[in-house]
């Protein structure tokens, strides 16, 4: 395949990196499949990619919902033929809470969305990535599944999960051209802020200050590109050189 306009679907796409990711690929012509459970939010981002010419389908959608995931890949894939590239970026991860405090029902729902969520959405795109021989497929982890982030034993474990997946998964698929990555942020913006290069300062990072939408956006755009051609099976940690781990 050459570098034609793909169709992405993204999900958790209504804030903050999803967003931002929908916007580049839109301005560089990918036709997108954009889940969120925000129908509201979701419904604005459509409003603002309508200046775009990239056809773009929404689905208000709960990752954890496995039925639900497949007939929405299914419409998408009524409609666009496939999807040539899978963004896994909905997640939980909003909650500080001592181990010991922690209710076995938050640990359920972190693994249900955060892991399985994933799992549901590769499921379902996968077989026909691996019959056209291209995919792309990038997981947002985060530092806090390679590092462990205290207070957030589930948050942490489903992120370190979502890497050894994506390892995993890469080195079966890696020789039908389907390439998988993770990348694992650090701090980033404020995902209510709209303005996708807005930061704040960071004691976290040498760098001083979060990483911006824009920029954790950029390099899931550059992985799900014909670009990426010789990388898979990696977790690119973008966290601007983070100092506590
Ligand atoms: N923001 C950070 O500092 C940070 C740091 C490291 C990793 N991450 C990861 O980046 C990704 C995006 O985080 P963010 O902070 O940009 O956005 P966010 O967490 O503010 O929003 C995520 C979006 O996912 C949606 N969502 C939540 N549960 C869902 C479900 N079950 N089904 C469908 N959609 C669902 C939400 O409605 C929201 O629009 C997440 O995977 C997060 O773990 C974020």
């Amino acid at each position: 395949m050459g570098t034609e306009s793909r169709v992405a679907m993204i999900t958790g796409a209504a804030v903050g990196i999803g967003r931002a990711s929908a916007i580049l690929m839109a301005q560089r012509g990918d036709r997108l499949v954009l889940v969120d459970v925000d129908g509201e939010r979701l419904a604005l981002l459509a409003q603002e990619l309508s200046d775009y010419t990239a056809e773009v389908l929404t689905f208000v959608c709960d990752v954890s919902d496995e039925d639900a995931i497949k007939a929405v890949v299914a419409q998408a894939q009524e409609r666009f033929g496939a999807i040539d590239i899978l963004i896994n970026n909905a997640a939980l991860w909003r909650v500080w809470q001592p181990f010991v405090e922690m209710s076995s029902a938050t640990w359920r729902r972190y693994l249900e969305v955060n892991v399985m969520g994933t799992v549901y959405c590769t499921q379902a795109v996968l077989p026909r990535m691996l019959e056209r021989g291209w995919g792309r497929i990038v997981n947002v982890a985060s530092v806090a599944g390679v590092y462990g982030n205290a207070n957030m034993a589930n948050y942490s474990a489903t992120k370190g999960a979502v890497i050894a997946f994506t390892k995993a998964l890469a080195k079966e698929v890696a020789d039908r051209g389907v390439l998988v990555n993770a990348v694992s942020p650090g701090s980033v913006s404020p995902s209510e802020e709209r303005d996708i290069d807005a930061y704040i300062p960071s004691e976290l990072a040498f760098i001083g200050r979060t990483g911006t939408d824009r920029e954790n956006a950029e390099l899931i755009c550059f992985l799900a590109s014909d670009k990426a051609s010789y990388i898979s099976g990696q977790n690119i940690q973008i966290d601007g050189c983070r100092k506590k781990q």
